[in-house]
């Protein structure tokens, strides 16, 4: 039996994080095992890897070698290992942030990622992925209400944001069948009903 692979994604701000740990408790409640665990990040190195690519300036494309030198050791560790004994992986960000972020925001060539991915995760995609969109504006002041110190990424100006936010949308409208975009502009209530029936038809 193999488990599932749930990424979340969105701009910064758009508040997936709180509802990653809602839905990886509602899947423990079904009974199954969840892992939860995010990108850049998820293991030691990956750990030590993000705190360099949140913090440091650096040249674009070792950005993208670092985020995918990150994951290529999160789906070894972690990922594929839990995936094959049947456990499921809920994930905040995988590569389609990478699509988003540095192919939208920093505008890198999205040839290069297809080839790293090709290289990185030819066999596993995730099994869904849920966009959660709302307007920039809302995601600013969500950010600024939270009242903390900004990373590398939180700190870029508003039409980085706005090609990261058409970038994530574009991809969704490419990958229909696994890209399921969340209105996250609407109440935290109405959000958690939305992804229990997501994941109850797509999933379970
Ligand atoms: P984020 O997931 O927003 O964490 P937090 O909620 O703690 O702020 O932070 C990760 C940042 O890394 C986010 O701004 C997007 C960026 N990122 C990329 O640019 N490319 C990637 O491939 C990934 C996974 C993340």
């Amino acid at each position: 039996m193999k488990g599932k692979f749930i990424t979340f994604e969105g701009i910064d701000g758009a508040g997936k994080s709180s509802h990653v740990e809602w839905l990886a408790e509602w899947l423990r409640g079904q009974g199954k095992v969840v892992h939860v665990t995010r990108e850049p990040g998820g293991t030691e190195l990956g750990e030590e890897l993000r705190a360099l690519l949140l913090r440091e300036p650096m040249h674009l494309e070792t950005e993208t070698l670092l985020m995918f030198a990150a994951r290529r050791e999160h789906l070894a560790k972690l990922i594929e290992p839990a995936l094959q004994h049947g456990e499921w992986v809920v994930c905040d960000r995988f590569s389609d942030a990478t699509y988003a972020y540095q192919g939208g925001g920093r505008g890198l060539d999205r040839g290069k990622f297809q080839a790293l991915e090709h290289w990185v995760h030819e066999h596993v995609q995730p099994d869904l992925t849920l966009l959660f969109d709302l307007p920039l504006d809302v995601a600013r002041e969500r950010i600024v209400l939270a009242n903390r110190k900004l990373d590398k990424f939180e700190q870029e100006r508003v039409d980085f944001h706005d090609r990261v936010r058409q970038a994530y949308l574009e991809r969704a409208q490419s990958n229909p069948n696994r890209i399921q975009v969340i209105d996250a502009n609407n109440s935290i209530e109405n959000i958690r009903k939305t992804l229990e029936q997501i994941v109850s038809n797509r999933c379970l």
